[in-house]
């Protein structure tokens, strides 16, 4: 084989999500774009806000010398200072720019923290259903992924079942909240039970354990809903997060990590993930997003936007006899499969040219997932589909 075995293994074990992209292109190209009703895919239709284009003019009309070099590993300071400031505002915490790395993105600032806590072997708690690239990354660093299932009807944290879990090896535990592929949020007294149960341990025995936040929706949140600060309630928390969704810029590969100022170790950690950021070879975030998002700390896309596609999405499922928890926040709903095999469901969804993931993609078979970061009209032009489609599958329809 020309790539290697591991390589071969993950990609066929990953293949939901491009085969369902194949499977809409051959529907596409058969039946017409406006005929095929496309959820598969979380990249946002929305565009960045009016002041990112604004930025981008002012930055290109008066260019600063020297803005496309290299700069420190971590980023510029202007830029981490700016998201500092408003870390230190949301958790009450004296977050500084030393405690901050720019980064490519969720996905980058993930595997920089991995790479730098994982020894071979150790093992990281990740919470079914789960966002499946983790699997990858945590095997990238050597690391072993531990899953563990979140309540199955609310799909919030076990804690009993962390605890359950955790081992000499643990080295993490990675939650996401607003959560891909439910939308739940995790509320704050959760979040203070997780870091009392992670200082126990601690305390008891000087084993620490980092508790990962992944959080790339956090601004993507409804109903007026806030997404705690991490920060004050889990005192070995690092955030990783990026503009991929808030600012819709997926495809420039901006985001950051920040770790916890409480931590002891915060000085130690902070140096190996500069040097891990170096040597994976991101060696630094884009330099020209890195200018633009320091303008925009405070910004973020059209959430009402958001907020009317799931409620338009939720009210018209429902009816048809879906059940699924009220994402509070990203744009996934996660309803549970009417059919016991939720690939069989997924492949019944196709025939009425609709396109899921099933939740076996995510560590949790018996659900499927909806991405709806799609226009309106694609929504509404879907629910005769999902209607027929219900009913084919035993519901009311
Ligand atoms: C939960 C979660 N984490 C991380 C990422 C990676 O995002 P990015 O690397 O674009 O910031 C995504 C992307 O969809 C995601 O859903």
């Amino acid at each position: 084989m020309a790539i290697a075995n591991k390589i071969a293994s993950h990609i066929s074990k990953s293949s939901w999500i491009r085969k369902m992209f194949e499977e809409g292109e051959r529907l596409r190209q058969e039946f017409g774009v406006d005929n095929v009703h496309d959820f598969t895919l979380g990249n946002p239709d929305v565009e960045p806000p009016e002041a990112f284009r604004r930025e981008l003019m002012t930055l290109a009309g008066q260019p600063l010398p020297g803005m496309h070099r290299y700069m420190n590993n971590a980023g510029y300071a202007e830029t981490r200072t700016a998201v500092a400031e408003k870390l230190a505002r949301e958790s009450g915490l004296g977050v500084t720019a030393d405690q901050v790395i720019m980064t490519c993105g969720a996905g980058g600032a993930l595997n920089v923290v991995l790479k730098t806590i994982l020894n071979p072997g150790e093992e990281v708690i990740i919470l079914a259903p789960y966002f499946v690239e983790y699997k990858f990354y945590i095997d990238n660093h050597g690391g072993v992924p531990v899953e563990v299932w979140t309540d199955r009807t609310t799909f919030q944290l076990d804690i009993e079942a962390i605890e359950k879990a955790l081992t000499p090896k643990t080295r993490a535990i990675l939650i996401c909240s607003p959560n891909n592929p439910t939308g739940v949020i995790y509320p704050e007294e959760n979040l203070r039970q997780l870091g009392e149960l992670v200082k126990k341990v601690h305390q008891r025995n000087g084993h620490l354990i980092y508790v990962i936040s992944d959080e790339p929706y956090a601004r993507i949140a409804y109903d007026g809903k806030q997404v705690p600060n991490i920060f004050p309630l889990v005192e070995s928390s690092i955030i990783v997060t990026s503009h991929s969704k808030d600012l819709a810029l997926p495809g420039e590969r901006i985001g950051y990590l920040a770790a916890n100022p409480r931590m002891d170790t915060v000085q130690q950690f902070m140096e190996g993930a500069i040097f891990s950021n170096r040597v994976l070879g991101f060696v630094n975030a884009p330099a020209l997003m890195q200018r633009l998002v320091a303008k925009l700390q405070n910004s973020s896309v059209d959430i009402a936007s958001y907020q009317a596609k799931r409620d338009l999405l939720c009210s018209s499922l429902s009816a048809m006899g879906f059940e699924m928890v009220m994402p509070d926040g990203a744009f996934y709903l996660f309803p549970k499969s009417p059919l016991t095999d939720d690939v069989d469901f997924v492949k019944l969804a196709q025939k009425h040219h609709i396109l899921l993931v099933p939740g076996a993609g995510f560590g949790a078979p018996g659900f499927f997932r909806i991405a709806y970061c799609v226009d309106q009209g694609v929504i509404e032009r879907s629910l005769p589909a999902w209607s027929s489609l219900a009913k084919e599958a035993g519901l009311r329809g």
